[in-house]
């Protein structure tokens, strides 16, 4: 199914029961939840903790250490910027920072109007063209706020 459908408990509960014979369950079923539903909400982590007869704080505690997992639904388009070291040395923090308050969002948050969720990611392989990002899967490089606000803008139709 395609990322970002709305929580759905039977589903979520059939997907949990699907990894039960793995050994160490969580990360699996927390990823395929994540691909079913875009995200993993505070609904998940109940549910998980009944099935495989753990504390909701342990649920918990995985859900949040891990950044791979978004809180709340994603935007329609997803912005995977860089903070590794080579993105780094170019400005990524500040041109993220920037971009972040200017959205009025932090990381995995989503705007307001819906559009867009913006991740961290830790190295593309593009170190060459830093800083880069990955916007809606396809590589964009060598960024400055001008044109990561162009393609931002592109991506969203304005
Ligand atoms: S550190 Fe950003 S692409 Fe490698």
């Amino acid at each position: 199914m395609l990322e970002g459908s709305s929580w759905n408990a039977d589903r979520a509960q059939e997907i949990v029961n699907e990894h039960l014979g793995l050994e160490g369950p969580m990360l699996p079923i927390l990823h395929a939840l994540q691909e079913e539903f875009g995200y993993v909400g505070a609904e998940a982590a109940p549910l998980i903790a009944h099935t495989l007869n753990l504390s909701r704080a342990e649920v918990y505690g995985v859900i949040t250490f891990y950044h791979d997992f978004r809180h709340e639904p994603a935007g329609r388009h997803i912005l995977k910027l860089c903070r590794g070291e080579a993105c780094q040395s170019m400005g990524s923090e500040e041109l993220a920072r920037d971009l972040l308050a200017k959205l009025g969002i932090d990381w995995h948050g989503r705007t307001q109007d819906g559009e867009l969720t913006v991740e961290p990611v830790y190295c593309l392989g593009l170190c060459a063209s830093s800083p880069a990002a990955l916007l809606d899967g396809e590589p964009i490089a060598r960024l400055d706020a001008a044109t990561l606000g162009e393609a931002i803008d592109e991506a969203r139709g304005l």
